[in-house]
């Protein structure tokens, strides 16, 4: 027998079993209804659409869609999420941005930690955070400064400041602010527009960079969907990440970032080196989906089903917890 454990490498020992998996792993059970792993519902999907796209796309375009694409993503898609980002999102991709396409959200964040981190940089984040975003993290051994979520708002800007403020009276620059805004994962909390506004600000005036993680926004279940914070930079400190995951579907493994071309093209080279480019197939079926606006008629359908789920869920807790517990109430009204 060989002890491997002598030519595993340092870094290797930093990644740990996602917790995530181990949560997916009890999700399976029969039994049980997890409410834990961010899986989206397909009951009600349109199968025959989806069908209907990948057809389309093998027959019309196969010769691209099985062939290798550029690193940064096939451009026809890229022009689809760029409407997706305006139309859907209201997002605005500027002459001095660009998009690159990852495998996945994960991958995005992963690439971010690799791009951003030197061991011992201050990394700002949510307490708590989303936990597959900290196996990324760690293997980059930062500095983790959490900031907690102290209501149905998210974090407080005044411990931010705070936080700021004796970070410099030690001689210490935060790098990135990590964040969910809208809909975090796992508190359901939401930031309000001043507060993101504010932030933009901060990172201005502590010269900082602020990730912003947004997978949820489009799930919106009342009223306006959150404006991300993106959308009020308008010097290029915020690098925004979502995914199709829970617009369309987490199968595709397609999660992109928005930022500056200059940050964009050493995502590039990063991205290079995992995996040369995500799959092309998935990217030319997404672009098809989207273009036949699948996404808006699924979310139209799976809202009020998450909608009467969140509200069956909340009235339990107040009927079995009561005064016992407190939890935040995800965009009730
Ligand atoms: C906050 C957050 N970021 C990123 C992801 C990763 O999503 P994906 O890699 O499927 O795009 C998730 C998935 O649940 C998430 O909740």
């Amino acid at each position: 027998m060989i002890d491997y454990e002598r030519f595993f490498s340092e870094e290797s020992n930093l990644y740990r079993v996602s917790d995530i998996r181990k949560l997916l792993e009890v999700a399976k059970q029969k039994e049980l209804i997890s409410l834990g792993g961010g899986l989206p519902d397909f009951r009600i999907i349109d199968s025959k659409e989806v069908l209907d796209a990948v057809t389309t796309v093998i027959m019309n375009k196969g010769n691209i869609a099985l062939q290798y694409s550029a690193t940064n993503g096939e451009p026809s898609f890229i022009d689809a999420l760029t409407e997706y980002l305006e139309k859907d999102v209201g997002l605005e991709v500027k002459e001095n941005e660009s998009i690159i396409v990852t495998t996945g959200s994960q991958q995005a964040i992963d690439i971010t930690a690799r791009l951003f981190l030197n061991p011992n940089d201050v990394l700002l984040l949510e307490k708590p955070t989303y936990v597959a975003s900290l196996n990324a993290f760690f293997p980059r051994r930062p500095r983790f400064e959490g900031l907690e979520i102290t209501s149905d708002n998210g974090i407080s800007i005044d411990e931010l400041e705070n936080k700021l403020e004796k970070l410099k009276k030690e001689g210490i620059k935060p790098k990135v602010l990590y964040i969910i805004p809208s809909y975090q994962n796992p508190t359901g909390a939401i930031l309000p527009e001043k507060s993101r506004r504010k932030i933009v600000e901060l990172a201005h005036e502590y010269d900082f960079l602020v990730v912003e993680d947004d997978p949820y926004s489009q799930l919106t279940y009342e009223g306006e969907k959150p404006k991300p914070i993106k959308a009020f930079d308008e010097e290029g400190r915020v690098i925004y990440i979502s995914t199709l995951s829970k617009v369309v579907s987490p199968g595709l493994r397609i999660g992109f970032v928005l930022a500056d071309r200059a940050v964009i093209n050493r995502y590039s080279l990063i991205k290079q080196a995992l995996d040369l480019h995500s799959s092309t197939l998935t990217q030319l079926i997404a672009e098809e989906l989207l273009r036949r606006g699948f996404h808006r008629k699924y979310l139209s359908k799976i809202i009020p089903i998450y909608r009467s789920r969140r509200d069956a869920m909340l009235r339990s807790l107040e009927e079995e917890l009561g005064d016992d517990a407190v939890w935040t109430r995800p965009l009730e009204v």
